[in-house]
Formats: C-alpha cells, structure tokens, sequence
C-alpha cells in the first residue's frame, strides 16, 4: 500500500473524528439542557476521547509527510436525547466498519496499524456504552 493511500485513510479517518468531536459536544451541552447529568457527562467524556483520537491521527498523517484533514461531515442534532444516543451510536457502528478497513490497507505499515487498532477499541468501547444507553 502506497503512503499516499494511507495519508489518504488516515485523513479520511481524522474527518470522521472531527465530526464525531463536535457532535457529541454538542450534545453533551443539549443534554445538560435536558437535565440529564450522567448522559451528558459521558458525551462529554466521549468527545475528549475523539480528541485524542484526531490528535493522534494527525500526528501520524504529519510523520508520513501528509497535511491534516480540518473539514467536517455535516452534524446530527436531534432534540430529543434517545435520538442523540441512536445518531451517535450510528456513527460509531460506521467508524467501527471504516476503521477495519483502515487497518487492512495499513497491513504492512506497523505503526499505523496499531495506531488504528488502538484507536478501533477505543471506538467499540465507546458503541458498547451508547448501546447500554439505550436499553435503559
Ligand atoms: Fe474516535
């Protein structure tokens, strides 16, 4: 796999992470709105984790002589919380899908593997828990 590709996935990778990091900031301050303090502590909490994920990514992207993807997907901004919790697990059950494709393409580049590996555990923690959300 050319390092173009992988800038190229890696880049694609960061997009999904910027959108994921703003959407659930918002909703983090919508649910505070709601009063519902522990679901938006942890839409909060998932936004930083997103954070880490974009910064890692972007480091990586830079290491391989790439540019950082800056734009976003449009947001999805339900009013209602149950809404909030099912637009936002959609998105990780996609990243899920996208970051097993991403390491595929990066079988034979270590480093980026493990990075999106890491990054991939991160994203099934964060599903598990939205998943658990909506069976309350
Ligand atoms: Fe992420």
């Amino acid at each position: 796999m050319s390092k173009n590709k992988i800038i190229d996935a890696l880049n694609a990778a960061r997009k999904e992470e910027l959108t994921s990091i703003l959407q659930y900031l918002q909703h983090h301050y919508l649910a505070k709105g709601l009063e519902s303090p522990p679901v938006a502590d942890l839409l909060k909490e998932f936004s930083i984790t997103e954070m880490k994920h974009a910064y890692a990514l972007a480091e990586r992207i830079v290491a391989l002589g790439g540019k950082p993807e800056t734009k976003t997907d449009p947001l999805k901004i339900p009013g209602k919380l149950t809404e909030m919790i099912k637009v936002n697990l959609d998105l990780e059950k996609r990243a899920i899908a996208s970051y097993k494709e991403w390491i595929k393409l990066a079988s034979n580049d270590s480093t980026t593997r493990l990075l999106l590996e890491g990054i991939l555990a991160d994203e099934e923690e964060i599903a598990t828990k939205l998943s658990s959300l909506l069976e309350k």
